[in-house]
């Protein structure tokens, strides 16, 4: 049976709220716990090209929106590699609108599920717009895991609540696969009492667990952006790029794969690698004496 990789979709109909970033970071601290990683945006504003440095491709090449628009078109003819190890892009088309589209939102699905996709990468991230179109609701289709990024005033949190009431409900209608569903507070405080109480709230409404650590304000994340890196290859040392590296490490370990999991930690961690294969050496041994 063929693997397929896990598809985590970033998305929120509120703008401005961090998908872009969080795409972006999150892609390259994947990429850097050795996860074969693949971006995708489906933006047609094109700002994860901008946020990899990546120039605009040759106008007729292929795009994300290309397989919106034919069923006959596929994702690997769109992949880019980028200057960084385990990570490969698939931009969008600034051109796009959605009357040029097949009004069907399983089209990226199925341009996902394909072996030669399945080879290549662990793991795929959808960078999605906030206006509610045929490239949003193929981006939520094709999930797995979803996470939304919220800034934690009110304000923000009744647009967030409003979708992931949406999401929920589509999970539950199981029509789609979405096994995996958290809120990303982003450039919080957690100084601040408004901060800290709208989390509290939201942890009491939808559980602990779906409201994730969160990535504080950082301003290097902004001078990273501007500079085309991802903010580990230009400040690595940041809050930023630590609380990104925290975020992959979570989703590595909750909602990846175990196969996944144990052949990246081999190589990344070799601390948690030692104890994980004492366990296995345990229970070996257990089996053995039943
Ligand atoms: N943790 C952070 N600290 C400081 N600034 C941040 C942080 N996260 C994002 N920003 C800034 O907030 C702005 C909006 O972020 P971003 O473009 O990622 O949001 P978006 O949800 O993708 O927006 P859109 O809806 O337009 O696609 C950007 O200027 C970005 O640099
Ligand atoms: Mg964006």
């Amino acid at each position: 049976m063929t693997d397929f990789p896990l598809v985590i979709s970033i998305a929120n109909r509120k703008g401005g709220t961090g998908k872009t970033t969080t795409a972006v970071n999150l892609a390259a601290e994947m990429a850097a716990l050795s996860i074969r990683t693949l971006l995708i945006d489906i933006d047609t504003q094109n700002h994860a090209s901008l946020g990899l440095g990546l120039a605009q491709a040759d106008f007729n090449a292929p795009t994300a929106h290309s397989v919106l628009r034919s069923g006959d078109a596929t994702i690997e003819s769109a992949i880019r590699e980028t200057p960084w190890r385990n990570l490969a892009f698939v931009p969008p088309d600034p051109l796009f609108d959605d009357r040029d589209a097949l009004d069907d939102f399983g089209m990226l699905d199925r341009a996902l599920r394909q072996v030669g996709i399945a080879r290549r990468f662990d793991l795929i991230i959808v960078d999605t717009p906030s206006s509610l179109g045929i490239a949003l609701m193929n981006g939520l289709a094709c999930a797995d895991g979803l996470l939304v990024p919220i800034v934690p005033h009110s304000l923000a949190l009744d647009g967030s609540l409003q979708l992931m009431r949406f999401i929920f409900r589509m999970a539950l209608l199981k029509a789609s696969g979405l096994a995996h569903t958290a809120i990303l507070p982003m450039m919080f405080d957690d100084r601040t009492a408004l901060h800290t109480e709208i989390l509290d709230q939201a942890r009491a409404t939808h559980g602990a667990d779906k409201i994730l650590r969160g990535i504080r304000t950082d301003l290097h994340l902004i001078e990273a952006f501007g500079a085309g890196k991802p903010s580990r290859h230009h400040a690595p040392r940041s809050r930023g790029t630590g609380d990104y590296h925290a975020l992959a490490k979570y989703l590595r370990d909750n909602w990846l794969p175990p196969n996944i999991q144990d052949r990246t930690i081999a190589t990344t961690d070799d601390s948690k690698y030692t104890e994980r294969l004492k366990q296995i050496c345990r229970k070996n041994i257990n089996d053995a004496n039943r």
